[in-house]
């Protein structure tokens, strides 16, 4: 399975087949390596509604077929707008022909571009043969833990920006708290006030957790 990263907090998964599409926001993005009309996904998951996420979803579900996932109030925008959707809540499992992906908890804000309140979330998602947690946005809070508990997980999707999100300090002992064997880090370095020091962040989480930090520049894969 590869992991591509779109820049931001996008990215796609790979499994030689199918495509999982998270948080698709290419136009306006100033670091992505790609164009909306560049993907093909299969699916696409949706963390929440801010602009920096639901990005450019509309027109690439539109153009694909691709259903969305996400939470009930988000999903039931993005049906009115006449994209297909799965609207699971927190804790909600969606079974899908190839794997699932559960809705958990994130520490955050969701309001759509259009006025939608909905809260937001992370995902663990489970595709080629392994497991994947992307945080959402969120702030550090110790159920962060509890994905962990109950699947082992292969990579974490963690935000580190500060700002807007957890901050690479905070997101470090989140990373701790999530155990998942790689992490790689997103939503940094977009713009000026998500600036870190992503090299700082990867030297903290190896030298006090058992996972591996995989820093992906936009456009680059990770394969596992
Ligand atoms: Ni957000
Ligand atoms: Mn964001």
């Amino acid at each position: 399975m590869d992991i591509r990263f779109l820049g931001h907090a996008a990215f796609e998964l790979f499994d030689g087949q199918r495509r999982v599409l998270i948080d698709p926001f290419i136009t306006g993005n100033p670091r992505s390596p790609v164009g909306p009309g560049d993907l093909e996904p299969t699916t696409i998951l949706l963390t929440h509604g801010h602009a920096d996420h639901i990005g450019d979803t509309v027109d690439i579900a539109k153009r694909t077929g691709a259903p969305v996932v996400a939470v009930v109030e988000l999903a039931g925008e993005l049906g009115e707008e006449g994209v297909q959707t799965f609207d699971p809540n927190l804790g909600g499992t969606v079974e899908l022909d190839w794997g699932w992906v559960r809705l958990v908890p994130a520490w955050h804000t969701s309001t759509t571009p259009k006025g939608t309140v909905s809260t937001p979330a992370g995902m663990v998602i489970r595709f080629g043969g392994r497991t994947v947690y992307h945080l959402g946005d969120t702030a550090l809070f110790s159920d962060l833990a509890l994905p962990g508990a109950r699947d082992e997980l292969d990579v974490a999707l963690v935000c580190i920006g500060g700002h807007y999100t957890m901050d690479r300090h905070d997101a470090g002992t989140a990373a701790g708290l999530v155990g998942a064997r790689t992490v790689i880090p997103c939503h940094y370095d977009t713009f000026p006030p998500i600036e870190t020091d992503v090299e700082a962040f990867r030297a903290d989480v190896e030298s006090s957790t058992a996972s591996d930090v995989i820093v992906l520049e936009p456009g680059a894969s990770h394969s596992l």
